[in-house]
């Protein structure tokens, strides 16, 4: 936790007064959250809008100003984490089921600040199974689908019942036995499908990735 606190607070220290910032979903981008909220006590001033119900409910109780996406032309910068970084900057995420929110806020955003620690760092993707936001509706022929493009699809559950994003959808977390060799093709097939809503493969959005470790953060060149 000390790794991913050392990445949160060094993007937290990015954002300006007067920015508009996308608050990200995840233990990391909460802890990102608390130290915005820390510099908002100390007189920042900001607006900010929120990737999940959870990330939302949090600002709210640590007095970070919330707006609706729909409020703001643009924004100016969005801090989350990820699941899983490569060399090229392509990331998995949807571990904590916000992709779809966390996909359309990171492409409002000038810059995409990505926090993580360094056990995110891979050489290539598809360790960590990747999340498939999809309609219920339909959800088995999705599924099926899903399988044509050679990974093994599961929906995601949560107590015993069938796990809803925010969005009242559910995820097919996908395992790829080989992993994922070409990230940029496989996020535009998986789009392709009917039924699938987003897919959480983030290619070419990173603007700058933080890698928080114990002692410090060093940010990725
Ligand atoms: C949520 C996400 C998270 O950013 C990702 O799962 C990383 O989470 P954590 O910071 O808890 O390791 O994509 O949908």
């Amino acid at each position: 936790m000390q790794a991913k606190r050392m990445a949160a607070e060094r993007a937290a220290q990015l954002v300006k007064d007067g920015m508009a910032v996308g608050l990200g979903t995840g233990s990391t981008a909460t802890l990102a959250i608390r130290a915005l909220a820390d510099r908002v006590a100390g007189g920042l001033r900001i607006r900010a809008t929120a990737t999940s119900e959870r990330s939302a409910q949090m600002a709210m109780q640590w007095g970070i100003p919330l707006v609706s996406l729909e409020e703001l032309e643009r924004l100016d910068l969005t801090i989350d984490g990820a699941d899983e970084v490569d060399p090229q900057w392509c990331l998995i995420k949807g571990g904590g089921g916000a992709l779809l929110r966390e996909k359309i806020v990171a492409s409002a955003s000038a810059q995409f600040i990505v926090i993580v620690d360094a056990s995110k760092l891979v050489t290539r993707l598809g360790a960590f199974p990747l999340p498939v936001e999809v309609t219920p509706f339909g959800h088995v022929q999705t599924l099926r689908r899903l399988g044509a493009l050679g990974c093994d699809a599961a929906l995601r559950e949560q107590e015993g019942q069938l796990y809803r994003t925010d969005n009242g959808h559910y995820i097919a977390d996908c395992r790829f036995a080989d992993g994922i060799a070409q990230p940029a093709e496989l996020e535009l097939r998986l789009n392709a499908i009917p039924g699938v809503v987003d897919n959480g493969l983030f290619v070419g959005m990173a603007s700058r990735i933080i890698v928080g470790h114990e002692e410090g953060a060093e940010e990725l060149v």
